[in-house]
């Protein structure tokens, strides 16, 4: 994070189903929350709820109209399951789309796995606040969090208000 800057806020919602029943040990959330704070962000929430839209957006609007977290990072739910709905429920409450996110996660990750492809991660905006779906396994966080983060701090920032234009 540049200097003089505040530290930004990060709230992590995990959307999986056997999280939230406690049948899987959920990894992804951790892996989030290591390479943010390895990043200096403060992590103020972090919930595993099941893939249900309804759930899902909701979390988002508190944090986001509450004014909680400067950035929602999800994880899951963003396949061809019939329950996976992550993308759905962040679009349900975005009122300004980042289609450049999900497109880098995209074509960065190909090079990984070209199963990338499948992933419907989507981002956007509501209020001062920036969603991004990340992909559910914690190799994908890893491998998609890592490549993005670099960029984040300029786009918070101007989200803020905390920067005005992109002269570097
Ligand atoms: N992206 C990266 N970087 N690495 C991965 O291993 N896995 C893919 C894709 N994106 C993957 C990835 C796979 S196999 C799937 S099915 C989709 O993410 C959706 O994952 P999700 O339903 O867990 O969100």
């Amino acid at each position: 994070m540049e200097r003089g800057m505040s530290r930004k806020r990060v709230a992590i919602i995990v959307s999986s189903d056997a999280g939230y029943q406690g049948t899987r040990e959920d990894k992804s959330g951790p892996e989030i929350r290591r390479i943010v704070e390895e990043k200096g962000y403060e992590v103020v929430s972090s919930v595993i709820l099941p893939d249900e839209q309804d759930m899902l957006s909701a979390e988002m609007k508190r944090i986001a109209d509450n004014n909680l977290a400067e950035l929602i990072l999800t994880t899951g739910g963003t396949g061809f399951s019939p329950r996976d709905c992550t993308p759905e429920a962040t679009l349900a409450v975005t009122e300004r789309i980042v289609p450049g996110i999900p497109e880098a996660m995209r074509a960065y990750s190909m090079q990984f796995t070209k199963r990338s492809m499948l992933s419907r991660s989507a981002a956007g905006i509501r209020k001062r606040t920036l969603i991004i779906n990340l992909p559910g396994s914690p190799k994908a966080v890893r491998e998609c969090l890592e490549y993005i983060i670099t960029e984040l701090d300029h786009g918070l920032e101007i989200l803020t208000g905390e920067a005005s234009n992109c002269a570097r």
